[in-house]
């Protein structure tokens, strides 16, 4: 037991706490992502998709888990990075090259991570506890969501935010995953690029398509 915590201490753990969260997540982002796209079939659709959620009896398991990954994700990620700085306080001597080179991507997790908190909080204010309109499609009133994201998404300011900070989750993705898989191992030269190519793809797929739902709703959607 004793060592089992003690592993959690260590540098590899750590990373792989990051890493188990961050995969948890990115499935949460395309489950979040896929299921937002029923905007598009209609706005009945979408408010009934939501209503079926949050009336889930395991619904609130969902949440708290999701929590929980958030807190752990941050919290371990930080704690690594300021132990990282620590051990090499004045960075490396020499410049790493090609494979090795530290991308502009992987240099700025942090602050990207940062844009991503400070979004879902506002998202949270927004959408989970902002108006609660109410809509009856002859089965009793449920929270008409769609009607609040057309509201939100008419205002320039918000779907110009919405964008940057969907670019910065896409940005984290794409280095996260590869990240993540290669701490579980899955670092054989022979998959790297494979690797590489399965993370941008799941990064574009995910940001891609929560990008076009503020695009949808400001240039196109006629209410
Ligand atoms: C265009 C993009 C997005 C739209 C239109 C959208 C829409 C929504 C809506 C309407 C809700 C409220 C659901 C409800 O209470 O029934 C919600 C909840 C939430 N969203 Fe988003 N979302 C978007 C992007 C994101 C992104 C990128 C993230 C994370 C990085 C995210 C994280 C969350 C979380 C954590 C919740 C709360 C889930 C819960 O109820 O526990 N959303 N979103």
């Amino acid at each position: 037991m004793k060592e089992k915590f003690s592993f959690l201490r260590s540098t590899i753990g750590r990373k792989q706490v990051v890493a188990l969260t961050g995969l948890g997540l990115s499935l949460f982002v395309l489950t979040h992502m896929a299921g937002n796209l029923l905007m598009f079939v209609s706005p009945q659709a979408y408010n009934e998709y939501g209503h079926a959620l949050v009336t889930n009896p395991l619904f609130i398991f969902a949440e708290l888990g999701l929590l929980a990954a958030f807190l752990f994700h941050a919290l371990v990620a930080i704690r690594l990075q300021i132990l990282n700085r620590s051990a090499r306080p004045n960075g490396y001597a020499v410049t790493a090259k090609g494979e090795k080179a530290t991308d502009p991507i992987s240099k700025t997790m942090a602050i990207q991570g940062l844009i991503i908190l400070v979004f879902v909080i506002l998202h949270l204010i927004k959408f989970k506890w902002g108006a609660h309109y109410t809509v009856d499609y002859g089965k009793g009133p449920i929270r008409d969501l769609h009607r609040l994201v057309v509201e939100v998404f008419a205002e320039p300011g918000y779907v110009a935010w919405y964008i940057l900070c969907l670019v910065a989750l896409g940005l984290h993705l794409s280095h996260g995953i590869k990240s993540a898989l290669q701490t579980f191992g899955l670092h054989h030269p022979a998959y790297q690029c494979r690797i590489k190519l399965l993370a941008i793809g799941y990064a574009v797929a995910v940001a891609g398509g929560f990008i076009a739902q503020p695009i949808y709703m400001f240039f196109f959607f006629k209410g």
